[in-house]
């Protein structure tokens, strides 16, 4: 059967990327496609046990390169249990957050091994690599006002200057993949560039 499409959503905390997630994944399923909506951290019941301890502020001890290994399992987990196998079914995946927010938070926000960060990825989806990554621009500030604040969240807008600075280093090596759109505006203004993102994509 054909290989479904692997499309995932990436954005700073409070962008609207579930939002955006949900209308995409009606649009497509009139078009009569099978799509799965997923997201990490917690996509697997396993990982959901895996998100509790990552965002759960009281675990100020956790160590960096624990977190970075903790993202990684539980993205083990789902791949393997949620997103490899509905591809392989020709579902189309719609994914909130996969390597990039690695990448962007751990690498560039805290400043560790952006090299070291994908590599233990890559062994860890088996070199999964979405067909397209739509990155909902906005500026941290406005967009974290609308969360809740778990330990990720309760880091400084310096932190995510620098996580924001990742997503568009990613954009500027891949921009094939890794296409750039602003969350500013409606729900429908913004659904209507992700549509555009999606252009020429096989849907
Ligand atoms: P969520 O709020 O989008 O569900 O994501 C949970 C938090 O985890 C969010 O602050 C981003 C962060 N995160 C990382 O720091 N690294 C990762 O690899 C992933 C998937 C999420």
């Amino acid at each position: 059967m054909h290989k479904g499409l692997f499309i995932t959503l990436e954005g700073v905390d409070g962008v609207g990327k579930t939002t955006q997630a949900l209308l995409l994944k009606e649009h497509l399923e009139k078009q009569g496609h099978q799509v799965l909506h997923t997201f990490e951290p917690g996509g697997t019941r396993l990982g959901s046990q895996m998100r509790a301890l990552l965002l759960n502020p009281e675990h100020k001890d956790l160590h960096s390169v624990a977190e970075i290994l903790l993202y990684a399992a539980d993205r083990a987990q789902h791949v393997y249990e949620v997103v490899r196998p509905a591809l392989a079914a020709g579902k189309t995946v719609i994914c909130e957050r996969f390597v990039d927010s690695s990448v962007a938070y751990q690498g560039y926000g805290l400043g560790l091994d952006i090299e070291g960060i994908k590599q233990v990825n890559h062994w860890a989806t088996g070199g999964l690599i979405p067909d397209l990554t739509i990155y909902f621009d906005a500026d941290p500030a406005e967009s974290l006002v609308k969360t809740k604040g778990d330990r990720i969240e309760q880091r400084t807008l310096d932190y995510y200057a620098k996580v924001k600075e990742g997503f568009l280093a990613i954009a500027h090596a891949e921009p094939q993949r890794f296409k750039v759109i602003s969350a500013q505006g409606t729900r429908e203004e913004v659904a209507s560039r992700v549509l555009e993102a999606l252009e020429g994509r096989g849907q």
